[in-house]
């Protein structure tokens, strides 16, 4: 090799050792112990989003990494404060679950400055261009099995119609899913909708204030009620409680609280959908560590965030009733039979 070709291999060679080290997680530098993950969670308020952290938690300790959580109570402006103390602290990662999918564009902004990768937890972030995952189940299909749920058992009559949080991006896709069963209904004149809402905020104490408004309104004449998840199904079904009309609504749900798989037992709530967070939140924090050693992580999908399309991991919702609630959750040792007494 003559010397200004030598020169020239010995450079290619050094930069691309450098690039490797980039990516190896210049901060880590490849040593696990070393890897810093923050985590904001929205809320704790609907039990799951105490599994996930628990969760969260768990995994993060058996891998041996340091794993920084914050928990915003479904505040805004306090999710901005603790993302921004994170990013103080030298994360590696951040795993955000944003209490507002817009407002939490600059949160990734930031974080993409400092070059932190930011993970979508459950809910979407949008109108960024930088966001680099999403992980979360297929949303859309939660709506879906929901819609085809209770457009089976009530075909015909009067609905209310319920969706979650405007500021969370899953309330849409979870209505947009539900509604592809439930708008032909409508159209050709089967169902009719006395009540369609969303619940602010998530918040049980609305939902309830939406369903006792519209029975009044309608002599307590409803066939059945979409309600988007557990909690606002629990605050639906006291308001039906308080008529007498109690298990005799078809109703539908989603999380798989131990409180809704009582009532479905007891026959109050008809389904919920079970989102499997100890997979969520395993999955989590393998993403994370695989980011921070700069290794590549398998999508298998993408979701469009109104920027870009975010490549995502989404993992699959499945439909719980009391036919398969014991098998499911029970023997799958998400609650114990003691949850259902
Ligand atoms: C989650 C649901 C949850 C809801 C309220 C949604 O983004 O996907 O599982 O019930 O937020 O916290």
């Amino acid at each position: 090799m003559k010397n200004s070709k030598l020169l020239s291999f010995l450079l290619t060679a050094a930069l691309i050792v450098t690039l490797f080290a980039g990516c190896s997680g210049e901060k880590t530098g490849g040593d696990i112990e070393k890897i810093k993950v923050g985590l904001s969670l929205p809320t704790q308020r609907e039990e799951r989003w105490v599994r996930d952290k628990e969760k969260m938690e768990e995994v993060a300790k058996e891998a041996g990494i340091e794993l920084i959580v914050k928990v915003a109570d479904a505040n805004m402006q306090e999710q901005i404060t603790q993302v921004e103390s994170l990013l103080t602290q030298g994360i590696d990662v951040l795993i955000l679950a944003p209490h507002d999918a817009s407002a939490a564009a600059t949160l990734v902004e930031k974080a993409s400055k400092e070059g932190v990768p930011v993970i979508s937890y459950d809910r979407l972030i949008t109108n960024t261009e930088k966001l680099g995952y999403y992980l979360s189940f297929d949303n859309v299909k939660v709506g879906e099995l929901q819609g085809k749920y209770i457009t089976e058992k009530v075909s015909e009559g009067k609905y209310i119609i319920m969706s979650g949080a405007p500021t969370d991006n899953n309330a849409k896709l979870f209505k947009e899913g539900a509604m592809k069963y439930i708008q032909p209904l409508i159209d050709n004149g089967k169902i009719q909708v006395i009540a369609e809402q969303a619940v602010e905020n998530w918040v049980p104490e609305n939902a309830l204030k939406i369903v006792e408004a519209a029975l009044a309104a309608n002599n307590n004449q409803v066939d059945a009620i979409l309600a988007p998840n557990d909690g606002t199904a629990g605050a639906a079904i006291q308001a039906l409680a308080a008529q007498g009309l109690a298990g005799s609504v078809p109703i539908t749900g989603q999380d798989a609280e131990k409180a809704a798989a009582k009532r479905i037992m007891e026959g109050t709530q008809s389904m919920t959908i079970f989102k499997d967070t100890r997979d969520l939140g395993d999955k989590a924090i393998e993403m994370a560590i695989q980011l921070a050693k700069g290794e590549k992580i398998e999508a298998n999908g993408e979701v469009d965030n109104g920027k870009i399309n975010v490549p995502s991991v989404l993992l699959e919702p499945k439909v719980v009733t009391k036919e398969n609630l014991k098998k499911v959750l029970v023997e799958g040792g998400y609650i114990n039979e003691e949850d259902l007494k």
